[in-house]
């Protein structure tokens, strides 16, 4: 991880190790693996079969059960379903950061299960960004918004020109905000801040839970306006949300209901 990321920060979920359980799956320090090519996938990410069973000291919670979905390049695909159903599950498990009970990820072409765990590790950081529900949980609070930028694409081991990151910030319509620090922005502006450190570097898929249940109603449509608009970067947007309007923007949709698929277009 950067040194420059502190400790105990979304940014360390982000870039940092996972709670993925590394030790559980018997490769830890063994990096000697190889990445099996899917032969018949060719979208930024896919989830074939996935199950997820919780267990606690008195039951056993079937999340998620035989989930199946591609997600592609330059679409949007909203994950619909009331609480409890199983969204948050399958975005951990799509961010790599949880491990399926049952069938496969694939990132770019792979198998997430197949890989080591720096293997991993680096799929993670060049190839998915995870945004949390609240916009301050994306940002570092002390650096202003086009350095934010700017360290996220370093961390993703992209060296991105100023250039490039300002004309991200202006389609975002923060292009008079560079220098403001993230408690100097509104709740909207923050998470279109959080949209353009997401997006820089092209990763492969971008995975946002719930980015506007904070939002009041025009910075939510602003926010929906900046995943539409980047739409053309090349990168798989998934986001989960109980709000109307994100299935209305999104290209294709999952709906959930008690960890199964109801509804896949
Ligand atoms: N770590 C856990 N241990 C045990 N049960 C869990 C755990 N995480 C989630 N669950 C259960 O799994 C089910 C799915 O939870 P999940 O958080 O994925 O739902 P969600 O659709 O994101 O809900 P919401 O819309 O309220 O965020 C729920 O019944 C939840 O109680
Ligand atoms: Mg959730």
């Amino acid at each position: 991880m950067a040194d420059d990321v502190p400790r105990g920060s979304s940014w360390e979920f982000h870039w940092g190790d996972s709670s993925f359980d590394d030790a559980a799956d018997g490769r830890s320090g063994d990096d000697t693996g190889v990445l099996v090519a899917a032969p018949a996938r060719t979208g930024a990410a896919s989830v074939v079969g996935v199950g997820k069973v919780y267990r606690t000291a008195t039951e056993q919670v079937n999340a998620l059960v035989d989930v199946s979905k591609d997600f592609p390049r330059g679409r949007i695909t909203a994950i619909a379903g009331p609480s409890g159903s199983g969204k948050t599950s399958l975005l951990r498990i799509l961010a790599c950061v949880d491990r399926p009970s049952a069938g496969s990820v694939l990132i770019e072409g792979g198998v997430v299960a197949s890989l080591r765990v720096r293997q991993r590790r680096a799929l993670r950081r060049s190839s998915v960004s995870y945004m949390f529900q609240n916009p301050i949980d994306n940002l570092l609070d002390y650096l202003p918004a086009c350095d934010q930028v700017h360290l996220a694409s370093r961390l993703r081991g992209i060296r991105t020109g100023r250039d490039e990151e300002q004309r991200l910030l202006g389609v975002l319509g923060l292009d008079h905000r560079l220098r403001h620090k993230p408690h100097q922005l509104s709740g909207g502006e923050q998470q279109r801040l959080a949209v353009a450190c997401a997006v820089i570097g092209h990763p492969a898929i971008v995975i946002a839970d719930e980015p506007t249940a904070e939002l009041d109603s025009a910075a939510a449509d602003r926010v929906l306006e900046a995943f539409r608009d980047l739409r053309t970067e090349g990168v798989a947007f998934v986001i989960s949300s109980h709000d109307p309007r994100v299935v209305a923007v999104a290209d294709h949709l999952l709906r959930l209901d008690h960890g199964r698929v109801v509804e896949s277009t």
